[in-house]
């Protein structure tokens, strides 16, 4: 929900009239101007410039900073060694520590602090009381794993460089050059990765303040140090202090007690083409030059700094409600990363060039360089370089150190109904009698903030919602759950226990006095902020929701935490100013994009504790950053009813999937506006492929629940939706399997067929996990028919009616009118899915399984399927079924993959009636067609049923149907159709 406050009885008339007036010119846009570019942010400013100087005078410039040679010591696979940095005006030289971790998984992970900051030998300005040190946290919050040391050893060193071998059987090397500094990755025999070979390395030092008169600049004058538009960059480094020790932005001025303290460094990918990540912006998947590209759209940095963006724009580098500053670069037989490990304010800007003078990557594929540039305001320098060498590798390598997606509950992945708002507990129960009643299933039905009291999170409006226990037994009744929205900022109102304790236990953000308690604007008017970098304000906030504490919630309750990037309505940017105060006193500047992750920390451990028994917890976050897909679901904010946010969402979606956030969505139907009955039914028919699915609406759209759009809309709508019930098997074994190895849940071109040059582009289109199912959304009016690339060799075939698609390397079109989805099977694979029409996920649990075999040219498929109890921790004490499907020679296998536990014997029996009740074999043999039956053996004993044999017609594959084949999904079985 977006920082649309006018609704808001309580604030004044006069910002009332004033805030409408700004609303009304910028209806259907998003307000640059609430936005910095990163000429407005003055560090983004001077390292674009500092960069701008190193190209200019690239044969005289030299990176000022030098690796102390006698320093470097190599010790159980850690380097450490001083960086020293001469300075321009002065003979000291500045020393920054340098550590290189190489760890057992072949990423090495750089870090650079500051000594003089570190050792607090520093002074604060304005009698600021906060931390002297560079921030140092993020990697609490972030990293979870994969820190492990491996074995490192020198290979050479001598006065101008020091190798290191490192990585699987030290395959790997890194090169790294001693005056300037800067490091080199190597993977058999080639550079991948560059650090500072561009000399853009920049950690500015801490200095203190020399007062100096200040010059009135005049309108239309050029400040010391700046540039007019229309000239060259300067040549001689010159540095522009004008922001070094306060900055103004839209009337907030940012008080910078500690001054200048950015980071930054060029990261190169020679012979690199292809960038993607750094989610969430909306854009395509394939990452865009931001400089010099000649994309006008592009020519501001990638900018990451969680915002509660009005309206967002397509096609733009713009911030938007998360980040992930993870980055990977790709090409043909190789995928390499990095991982810029920093919770400030971030932008990155990117160059592709021509790598003709970059000898060592000759004989690659792409003769283009990947430039990047990375800034932050604050922090120490902290990134790891990952060495592939292919996608699967990379993501793994990735959510090693930042955790992988946590298994869901089973509803958490079925259809999600919301609105702001359903207005009362009546309301709620009747929209779910109307599903019912039109046979549409739904799981979830979502609360925005209209139910509570006056937006006093955990209380309920009396009026409006007399009865929530009562609402909820109902939506029990077909195992349906609810979702109500708690969010960070707190009302600021005498009597309300959340407040008063707030204040009383001091666990609220503070004012850059570090005394103060913060006071902004948000929903409820006059707020607070809890501090969740606090571990008492976690601890204190996860009792708000135990049962006896909520009063109204119930064990079908769950949470959506929203507005914590933080949205500040009259903040800066819409969010905290930067020299607020935080526990540990950190500034706010130091961890802004963390600050989201520590609300749904809090909200995941409140879920978790608040029964006996845990099960498992369901939180979506609006805001996020590396780590939080641990966590929460997220989805891709306030978008709109409009065409382009319903294309751009794929790519939106599958970037996060490729950053290790498979648990997204973007909101069905678009939250602004008034979707077409057209728009709405493509935007279902598209999300129900978003791995999040839920429908979303603004309280000044109509009514939307898809039982109102009429038939044929209804009706297709339904199916759709029931396409997605239908292949929940999937979905759930696709979040099972993720959360072992990390691996997307929807995935691009380039992911499935990295050696493809042709897909890398391509992001209109994707797989569902590794079930072979490839889908192209229409996402274009009046459109009614879809161009579908084909990278591979193998057959694929209509998910509906078999019509056969080959061809590799090129686009095949496809039919796609409004009723049609467009999904196809590659050959090769086994789908599970469950054809039985039910109300909920939930009451699904028992049906029988329908396996569809989709044979490769070979004859052969193969598939896996997970199953548990949908909602408990038992499948850790080995609850659950993981069965691994082939079929080889004729014949069709299942398989064991589980390890049994204490608690195995009595799930199977309990699943022991559940069978399946069919198997498809699509492309089968016409030597079937004589074949009236197969043979089964289960459990050593061998049956006999019947085999029906379809022809195709030569568009169409032949397919054969074994009806009842007695076997069931936990046991291990054959069928022979020899
Ligand atoms: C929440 O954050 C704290 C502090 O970083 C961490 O110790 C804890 O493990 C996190 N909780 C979860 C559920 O990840
Ligand atoms: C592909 O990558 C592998 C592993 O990095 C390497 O051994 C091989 O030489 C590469 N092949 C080509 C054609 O570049
Ligand atoms: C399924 O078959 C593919 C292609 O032959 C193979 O790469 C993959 O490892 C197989 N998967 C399983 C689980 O056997």
């Amino acid at each position: 929900m977006a920082a649309i406050w006018y609704r808001q009885t309580g604030v004044s008339l006069v910002v009332l009239w004033v805030f409408l007036l700004s609303l009304f010119s910028a209806i259907g846009a998003v307000k640059h101007g609430d936005f910095k570019k990163c000429d407005q942010s003055g560090f983004c400013k001077r390292n674009r410039q500092y960069a701008d100087t190193a190209k200019a005078t690239a044969n005289s410039w030299a990176s000022p900073y030098k690796l102390d040679q006698p320093t470097i010591k190599l010790q159980n696979g850690k380097l450490t060694a001083t960086i020293l940095k001469s300075l321009e005006d002065s003979t000291e030289l500045v020393k920054l520590p340098l550590t290189v971790s190489f760890l057992k998984s072949g990423v090495a992970r750089i870090e650079i602090d500051e000594e003089k900051r570190q050792k607090g030998l520093i002074e604060l300005r304005h009698g600021s009381k906060v931390r002297k040190e560079r921030y140092n946290e993020a990697a609490d919050w972030a990293i979870v794993g994969g820190l492990d040391l491996g074995a490192a050893k020198i290979k050479a060193s001598d006065k101008t460089q020091t190798v290191v071998q490192f990585g699987p059987d030290y395959t790997y090397e890194a090169y790294i050059y001693h005056n300037p500094f800067r490091v080199d990755f190597m993977r058999d025999g080639k550079v991948h990765v560059k650090l500072n070979g561009k000399g853009y390395m920049n950690m500015e030092h801490w200095r203190p303040k020399i007062e100096k008169p200040i010059e009135e600049v005049k309108e239309g004058e050029v400040k010391e140090g700046e540039t007019k538009e229309s000239e060259a960059p300067a040549v001689e480094p010159s540095i522009d202090e004008s922001t070094w020790w306060e900055e103004t932005f839209g009337g907030n001025t940012d008080s910078k007690p500690r001054g200048p303290e950015s980071v930054a460094m060029d990261i190169a990918f020679p012979g690199y083409e292809y960038v993607f990540g750094i989610p969430s912006h909306a854009g395509p998947l394939s990452l865009r030059e931001t400089r010099g590209g000649g994309d006008e759209k592009y020519d501001e940095p990638y900018r990451m700094y969680n915002s509660d963006v009005f309206e967002y724009e397509m096609d733009s580098p713009m911030t938007l409600y998360g980040a992930i500053p993870f980055m990977q670069a790709h090409r043909k037989n190789s995928t390499v990363g990095a991982f810029w490990l920093n919770g400030a304010e971030t932008w990155v800007d990117i160059v592709k060039s021509k790598s003709g003078s970059n000898p060592l990557s000759l004989g690659t594929s792409s003769s283009i360089d990947t430039e990047t540039h990375w800034i932050s305001e604050t922090g120490v320098l902290d990134v790891f370089v990952l060495l592939g060498p292919s996608p699967k590798e990379i993501i793994k390598t990735y959510t090693d150190l930042t955790g992988t997606t946590s298994m869901p509950p089973q509803f958490a992945i079925a259809y999600h109904q919301c609105r702001w708002n359903y207005v009362t507990d009546e309301d709620v129960k009747d929209v779910d009698r109307k599903f019912d009643k039109f046979n549409i299933p739904f799981d979830v039905i979502w609360l925005d903030i209209e139910y509570t009291e006056g937006k006093k999170y955990f209380t309920w409006d009396k009026q409006t919602f007399p009865d929530p226990l009562g609402m909820q037994k109902q939506l029990d009744a077909h195992d349906r759950k609810l979702v109500a929205i708690i969010d960070p900022h707190i009302k600021n109102a005498a009597g309300y226990h959340v407040s008063d304790e707030l204040k009383s236990k001091d666990l609220a953000v503070k004012d850059k006095s570090g005394d103060n308690i913060y006071q902004g604007w948000c929903w409820p008017g006059d707020s607070h902020w809890s501090d969740c970098f606090n571990p008492t304000t976690r601890k204190w906030f996860e009792g708000l929701f135990k049962y006896k504490s909520w009063e109204g919630s119930a064990t079908n309750t769950f949470v959506w935490n929203d507005m914590n990037e933080p949205s500040v309505f009259n903040g800066p940017e819409v969010t905290m100013p930067k020299d607020n105060v935080h526990y540990g006193g950190w500034e706010h500047r130091d961890l802004h994009n963390i600050n989201g992750m520590t609300f749904h920390n809090a909200t995941y451990t409140a879920l978790l504790n608040r029964d006996k028994v845990p099960k498992r917890p369901f939180a979506l976050t609006r805001s996020f950053f590396a780590g939080s897909q641990r966590l929460s679901a997220m989805w891709t904010g306030d978008n709109q009813a409009d065409w382009s946010h319903l294309a751009t969402s794929i790519p939106m979606v599958l970037s996060l999937n490729i950053a290790g956030y498979p648990f997204s969505g973007a909101d069905v139907g678009g939250f602004f506006g008034n979707p077409s009955s057209e728009l709405l039914t493509r935007w279902y028919q598209a999300g129900i492929f978003y791995p999040f699915l839920r429908a979303h609406a603004h309280i000044d759209t109509r009514r939307r629940e898809p039982y109102l759009s009429g038939e044929p809309y209804t009706g297709i709508i339904t199916k759709a939706l029931r396409l997605r019930y239908s292949l929940l098997p999937v979905w759930y074994t696709a979040f099972y399997e993720s959360s072992k190895t990390g691996a997307p849940i929807v995935r691009p071109n380039y992911y499935v067929h990295p050696d493809d040059e042709t897909g890398f582009d391509i992001d209109d289109q994707f797989y569902i996990a590794g079930s072979g199912l490839l889908t192209k959304p229409v996402t274009a009016e009046g459109e009614t028919k879809v161009d579908v690339y084909i990278a591979d060799n193998e057959r694929y075939y209509d998910y509906f009616d078999y019509s056969i698609i080959a061809g590799a390397g090129e686009d095949h079109t496809l039919d796609a009118p409004l009723d049609k989805i467009t999904l196809l099977m590659q050959g090769g694979h086994i789908i599970p899915r469950k054809d039985r029409p039910r109300r909920s996920s939930g009451l699904m649990k028992y049906d029988p399984y329908t396996l569809v075999v989709v044979l490769d040219s070979k004859g052969y498929a193969n598939g896996t399927l997970y199953i548990d109890d949908g909602e408990s921790y038992d499948f850790v004490d080995g609850a659950h079924i993981y069965r691994s499907f082939e079929f080889k020679d004729n014949k069709l296998t299942s398989d064991n993959l589980s390890t049994s536990g204490r608690k195995t014997k009595e799930y199977l029996k309990s699943m022991s009636k559940v069978r399946i009740e069919r198997v498809i074999v699509v492309t089968a043999p016409s030597e079937w067609e004589s074949r009236k039956e197969v043979s089964v053996l289960q459990d050593g004993k061998k049956t006999k049923t019947q085999l029906f044999w379809h022809k195709g017609d030569g568009k169409k594959a032949s397919w054969a149907v074994v009806g009842n084949p007695g076997v069931f999904v936990g046991s291990s079985w054959s069928i022979d159709f020899s």
